[in-house]
């Protein structure tokens, strides 16, 4: 299969994608940020450290989330490819990425970089809802569930994330682009940019029409 590297700034839509993929490709999916909200859920020394740095729109320093990455990669389901969901997030974790993937060289890397702007961005977190229990994401206004606050999806509660009001935002989406360039540089030729401000369903197919992957 392949590796699917998803960029791009909070809301920009990398977690709604992911989801997609998923069930078009029949490849697994990791994000950080779950990873991260399961260790804070679960109270653990690495979920009190991570919760800090979040809740203030920060990044979780890279030596704790490139070895939560590397040991939840361990899994055989992520053994032929995977989607990556927020990592890297800057050039140390690409490089670090780089080189988990080295012992793989004989699957195409694919590194998508959804572009959206900060007006949008906003539109989109602030009306985002989670599914407590099955992450999935919805929307209040671009992609409501059919009972309010219930996941149509399982029947789970939709909550509204920590680290989802505005001045943790307008953070988070400074702290993205101080990281951006450098990571950019690094990917240099292999980033495909794709204008993440269309419909959902459009934006998909932007992506499928770069994979050469069979399903
Ligand atoms: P993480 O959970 O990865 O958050 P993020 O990157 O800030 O991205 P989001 O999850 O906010 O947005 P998204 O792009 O997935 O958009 P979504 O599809 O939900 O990370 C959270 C925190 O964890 C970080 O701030 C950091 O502290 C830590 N962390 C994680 N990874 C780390 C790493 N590698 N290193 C260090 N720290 C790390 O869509 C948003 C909303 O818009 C939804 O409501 C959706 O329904 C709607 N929507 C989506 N697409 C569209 C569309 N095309 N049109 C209209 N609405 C849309």
């Amino acid at each position: 299969m392949a590796f699917i590297i998803l960029l791009g700034p909070p809301g920009s839509g990398k977690g709604t994608q992911a989801k997609q993929l998923i069930d078009e490709l029949s490849l697994p999916a990791i994000s950080t940020g779950d990873l991260i909200r399961q260790e804070v859920a679960n109270d653990s020394p690495i979920g009190r450290t991570a919760k800090s740095f979040m809740s203030q729109g920060q990044l979780v320093p890279d030596n704790i989330i490139i070895e939560l990455f590397k040991h939840s990669i361990k899994q055989p389901k992520f053994s032929n490819g995977f989607i990556s969901d927020g990592f890297p997030r800057n050039a140390e974790q690409a490089e670090s990425f780089d080189s988990i993937l080295s012992a793989n060289k004989n699957l195409p890397v694919y590194v998508f970089l959804f572009e959206v702007s900060l007006d949008t961005l906003l539109e989109r977190i602030l009306g985002r809802q989670v599914c407590q229990t099955c992450n999935h994401i919805f929307h209040k206004k671009f992609n409501p569930s059919k009972s309010i606050d219930v996941c149509d999806n399982c029947g789970g509660v939709l909550t509204t994330r920590i680290d989802d009001s505005e001045p943790v935002v307008r953070e988070r989406h400074s702290v993205y682009l101080e990281k951006l360039n450098p990571m950019l540089n690094y990917y240099g030729s292999r980033v495909i940019k794709i204008n993440a401000m269309q419909a959902p369903e459009v934006v998909f197919q932007e992506v499928m029409s770069h994979l050469a992957l069979a399903k």
